[in-house]
């Protein structure tokens, strides 16, 4: 990691000095940020840095500070207090700490001692209040241009963040199987969680999103949270990750046991499969919503083969009857973020390219490009609240609701892999280990 990361540093560098030319900024402060209070509660949200701030380096915890100028080694401020009720380990001797000035102060105040906003200083992070109390000015918190420069690069991943993904999408899939097991051994949605979490050898607080761990209806609930006991299930739809340094996994599986309708059995299998196909169209140059409008069409094939559409491919997308059945976007950014920034960045400066109005719910609009990481996540889920709008009226006619009707308590299918965009194609980060 160490050679890795010495790349990864000087690439950060060489975008961190032509954005600051580019904006006409002479530095940037970038602040690990202030914890988030519950209101009236003396307790804190589960602390995530700022992305800013982990892209530079894969340090936790709140109020570091670094601060960043062109042709200058980078002052890393390291907020270290001396405190009895939480763990303060000390810092050891990370494979990073040697590009960095290091100092280390015991509060959030002392660390802004150690920064001299000299010229015109910019500052990201979420406690701008004390980064104006120290001397930043309003119209430099948060900069936007300066802010989508440093987005639009993150796109692109370097060896060291590749590195980290690989890792992350491997300790993800133990989760996986692990939870696997618990399911076919008729483990509640709890159970599987736990089984899940323990895969991963990773305490729950530093998983990257909550599980979603649906057992047969659940699974239509595309962002389920619940964790039933008591409940054994036909179906199993699980999406979960783990992190590594800092980086994300995001990956989901569907599987199917004795008492699973044959015909939803089926449909598992098909996404599955059209799913490695979308997989395939990952290449440099192709737009990334292409391989959403794919999706639909292949929803609408599978849909058609089973009998629920009688519309098929891109006729049955074409009517608005593959939406209900696969109501999200087909993929996202993935890296620091779970949902990393710049999806529809127009380009390094900044500005939206939205979604096809028919698509809102798609995070990426750009072209796919070389050293990209992204989720590809088809799904076709049976949510009553989006069928019911067809049930009656002029698209009624192409769907079977009878069958329908007996596929709504398995619920729903989604397989998500994370890919790496290569020179000529893609890598499977996540496909190769579950
Ligand atoms: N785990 C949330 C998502 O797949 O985007
Ligand atoms: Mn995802
Ligand atoms: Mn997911």
């Amino acid at each position: 990691m160490k050679d890795l990361y010495a790349e990864h540093f000087k690439a950060r560098q060489s975008d961190l000095d032509a954005a600051l030319e580019a904006t006409g900024f002479d530095a940037l402060v970038i602040g690990a940020g202030a914890p988030m209070r519950y209101f009236a509660d003396d307790q804190d949200a589960v602390f995530r840095s700022t992305p800013h701030f982990n892209h530079w380096l894969p340090l936790e915890g709140p109020h570091h500070l670094l601060w960043l100028r062109s042709g200058k080694k980078p002052v890393l401020v390291r907020v270290a207090p001396e405190d009895y009720w939480y763990e303060q380990a000390p810092l050891g001797d990370p494979f990073w700490a040697s590009h960095f000035d290091l100092r280390e102060v015991p509060g959030p105040t002392e660390a802004w001692n150690e920064v001299d906003p000299e010229g015109r200083t910019a500052y990201i992070g979420n406690d701008g209040l004390r980064a104006v109390e120290n001397g930043i000015e309003q119209a430099c918190l948060n900069p936007e241009e300066l802010t989508a420069r440093l987005d639009w690069n993150r796109a692109y991943k370097s060896a060291y963040e590749v590195a980290h993904l690989e890792i992350a999408a491997e300790l993800g899939a133990r989760g996986h199987v692990a939870a696997k097991a618990s399911f076919e051994a008729g483990g509640s949605e709890l159970e599987i969680h736990r089984a899940f979490v323990q895969g991963t050898g990773s305490p729950e607080s530093d998983l990257p999103y909550p599980t979603i761990v649906g057992l047969d209806e659940k699974g239509a609930i595309l962002h389920y949270t619940g964790k039933r006991t008591g409940i054994e299930g036909r179906v199993l739809l699980i999406d979960a990750g783990a992190r590594s340094g800092g980086y994300c996994s995001d990956i989901t599986r569907t599987w199917t046991r004795a008492g699973c309708d044959p015909i939803f059995a089926e449909m598992v299998k098909g996404v599955d499969r059209f799913q490695l196909e979308l997989c395939d169209m990952v290449r440099p140059g192709i737009p990334y919503p292409d391989i959403h409008i794919a999706a639909h069409v292949k929803v609408g094939e599978l849909l058609h083969e089973l009998g629920v559409l009688k519309l098929a491919g891109e006729d049955a997308m074409e009517a608005g009857v593959t939406t209900p059945f696969l109501p999200h976007g087909v993929g996202h950014f993935l890296g620091i973020q779970v949902h990393d920034i710049g999806g529809h960045q127009r380009d390094p400066k900044g500005g939206s390219q939205p979604p096809p109005d028919a698509h809102p719910y798609l995070r990426t609009t750009r072209q796919i490009e070389e050293h990209e990481v992204f989720t590809i996540e088809p799904g076709i889920y049976m949510i009553e609240m989006l069928l019911r709008e067809h049930r009656s009226g002029k698209t009624a006619a192409h769907f079977d609701w009878s069958l329908i009707d007996q596929l709504i308590p398995f619920g729903g299918v989604r397989i998500e892999d994370d890919v790496l965009v290569t020179g000529n194609g893609h890598r499977n980060l996540s496909r190769v280990h579950v």
